[in-house]
């Protein structure tokens, strides 16, 4: 039997401050109605200002080691999928490291904007078939309130701040992660982008007026290359692993916009009840979207073991990825 990893507990948390698109209409040009019928988003929670990204992989965390029965002490390796850390350097991973008490694991973060939870996936998916690791915590988690524009009428209404985690152990058999793909096209990194504060355009007075601190996003242009990728990817994973669609019980996409999600399930023909939707209540949690969709269908019951899942994800590179698990 192949050595596999297996995603034994997931968690997830969002900060408790509720922001509504009512409430977005009173700080800029917009609508519920626009917002609405454009993303399918209703409201999305924001951190308090003491938040950091590092206290809401905390209780993520906690979540999925709970629901695994696994210590901290125990967790030989934790993986932060972020663009939004609590500091350049050291790593969020590293701060979380310190709060969980896992006292074990060696710890980094990765970055692929949205798509970072599936590349955190693969990454250590490979580490456990390496035989590397045996207990690994992944996180995926944004806080993209304090990186948004509030007076950019264009993002300032699509992403939320969360974070979702899973514990992922060894195991042999059939259940676990199948496969993992992973693609990026680096020509189109101004698609969505944040340009200020890293080397290209260090910290100054200059950046600060220029607002370059802030994510830069050509929405249209990124909506159709998503629409156009996301489907094709679906088919490929499926194809790839000699499956039907028919035998997928659910696919959980990055919660992007409610408009890319049903033109991709329109597209492969596929009912929206197997379709994993929180959006309209987190809006856009980059790197924590899909983790956090992950941990409501495992605990509304909606997945069974054994059955087939898919996750695919679209982001900043731009990137994209998929992976196929059996529950
Ligand atoms: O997670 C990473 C991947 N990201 C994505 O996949 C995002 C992909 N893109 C999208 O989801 C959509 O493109 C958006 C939701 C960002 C925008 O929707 P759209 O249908 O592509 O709208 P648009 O950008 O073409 O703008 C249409 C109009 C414009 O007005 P004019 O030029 O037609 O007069 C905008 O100025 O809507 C206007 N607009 C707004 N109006 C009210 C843009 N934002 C807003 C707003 N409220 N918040």
């Amino acid at each position: 039997m192949p050595l596999r990893s297996r995603i034994t507990g997931t968690g997830s948390y969002t900060p408790e401050n509720v922001l509504t698109n009512l409430d977005l209409e009173k700080k800029v040009d917009t609508s519920d109605e626009w917002i609405t019928e454009r993303t399918g988003i209703k409201e999305r929670r924001i951190v308090g200002d003491s938040e950091t990204t590092s206290d809401l992989c905390l209780e993520a965390s906690k979540r999925a080691l709970q629901a695994a029965d696994v210590k901290p002490a125990d967790i030989e390796l934790i993986i932060v999928a972020t663009m939004s850390g609590d500091m350049p350097m050291p790593s969020t991973a590293a701060l979380l490291q310190k709060k969980l008490h896992a006292i074990n694991a060696a710890a980094f973060d990765l970055n692929a904007a949205c798509s970072g939870f599936l590349f955190g996936l693969s990454t250590a998916d490979n580490f456990i078939k390496a035989g590397t690791y045996r207990k690994i915590l992944l996180v995926g988690a944004d806080v993209m309130s304090k990186f948004i524009d509030w007076q950019d009428r264009s993002t300032c209404v699509l992403f939320g701040d969360g974070a979702g985690a899973v514990v992922l152990e060894s195991s042999r058999g059939a259940r676990g992660v199948i496969s993992t793909h992973l693609f990026t096209d680096g020509n189109l990194w101004d698609f969505i982008c944040l340009p200020g504060g890293g080397s290209q355009n260090p910290p100054s007075a200059k950046t600060m007026k220029d607002r370059l601190h802030f994510v830069k996003m050509k929405g249209n242009e990124t909506f159709k290359v998503a629409v156009r990728t996301l489907e094709k990817l679906v088919v490929d994973t499926l194809k790839k692993n000699n499956l039907k669609l028919s035998e997928l019980a659910m696919l959980i996409p990055h919660q992007a916009n409610l408009r890319i999600i049903k033109a991709t399930a329109e597209r492969l023909n596929l009912p929206m009840n197997k379709v994993a939707i929180n959006l309209d209540r987190y809006g856009n949690t980059s790197s924590a979207s899909i983790p956090i969709a992950l941990d409501e269908v495992v605990r509304e019951g909606r997945i069974k073991k054994d059955d087939y899942i898919l996750l695919e994800a679209f982001g900043a590179g731009l990137t994209w990825a998929s992976a196929l698990i059996k529950w």
